[in-house]
């Protein structure tokens, strides 16, 4: 049996998956910043039977102390990760700032995966086979990447803000199956395709239109989950893999562009530096 951490597993795919793995057996840490959908993920798994081996650790994953303080947690509890997924997001039409001073997607999207990913990944070395299963967008180029603005001051929009995040991601991948690859941790990119969520989010009028649209031909949240619960279960042998709708990509062109990820650790570093006023992440060299 496993030992999974969800963050953002109050609601959509993260929600099923934690359902299903609960199922089966797993221990499973849901991570979210809604207290009413914790407990009712603690009230169902109680009702199952299961209520030994779920947690919820309350947290707003778009605050970096927050990220801080839900790793601490964790890692306190459960030193051996099998496998830590990230499905946390949330769509704003208007460009917003956290009370850290970050732009909202880009904290949230990026930035929080950036942190769990480095800061749990002695518990996901220390399992047999760790993987970190990151729910994005991968592949598709990096063309919606600001490396001048990436917190997008200038010309916002939530769609290219979610783009750009999910690009992030795969350069996040990129970097992080180079550091820790050799310990054996896997990385795995997953696009789980247009699934019916709760599209968590504060949307514009026509924005709500699109995605009231969107749900009449989106697939059922179940759907999506088979290539998420593959990657947990036997993830590929390399480091690093992606899959697009159970479809395994390559991660050798440009989306995964060595040197473009090497500038986006570096540039995240010193903004990690600069909001938290201490180093970043990284051991310093
Ligand atoms: N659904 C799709 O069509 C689709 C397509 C492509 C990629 N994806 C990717 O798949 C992943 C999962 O998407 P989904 O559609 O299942 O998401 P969703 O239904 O919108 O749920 C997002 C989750 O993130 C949580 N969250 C939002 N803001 C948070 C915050 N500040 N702190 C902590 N948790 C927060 C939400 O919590 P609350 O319960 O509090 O809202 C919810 O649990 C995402 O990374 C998304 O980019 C989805």
């Amino acid at each position: 049996m496993k030992t999974i951490v969800i963050a953002g597993g109050t609601d959509g795919i993260g929600k099923a998956l934690a359902a299903t793995r609960l199922s089966g057996g797993d221990t499973v840490v849901v991570i979210g910043r809604n207290e009413v959908k914790g407990k009712e993920f603690l009230d169902s798994a109680q009702a199952r039977g299961a209520g030994a081996r779920a947690f919820f650790v309350r947290a707003d994953l778009s605050l970096l102390a927050e990220n801080e303080r839900a790793v601490t947690a964790v890692k306190a509890q459960f030193p051996t990760l099998d496998a830590l997924v990230l499905c946390a997001r949330h769509y704003r039409s208007a460009r917003t700032e956290t009370t850290d001073g970050l732009e909202e997607n880009f904290a949230l999207f990026y930035l929080s995966r950036y942190l769990f990913g480095h800061a749990l990944a002695d518990s996901l070395a220390a399992a047999e086979q760790g993987v970190v299963v990151n729910v994005a967008g991968p592949g598709a180029g990096l063309g919606l990447v600001r490396f001048g603005d990436l917190e997008l001051r200038r010309g916002y929009h939530g769609g290219a803000a979610l783009g750009q995040g999910g690009k992030l991601n795969d350069l996040l991948g990129v970097s992080f199956a180079e550091r820790y690859g050799e310990r054996g941790i896997r990385y795995v990119l997953i696009h789980p395709g247009v699934t019916a969520t709760s599209f968590s989010g504060v949307y514009d009028q026509e924005t709500r239109r699109q995605i009231a649209a969107m749900r009449a031909y989106a697939k059922p949240v179940e759907s999506a989950l088979p290539p998420i619960v593959a990657a947990v279960d036997s993830p590929p042998a390399q480091p690093l893999s992606a899959f697009v709708e159970g479809r395994r990509i390559r991660v050798d062109d440009e989306s995964f562009d060595r040197d473009a990820a090497r500038r986006l650790e570096a540039a995240t570093e010193r903004i990690l530096l600069e909001h938290r006023g201490q180093t970043g992440v990284l051991p310093r060299n």
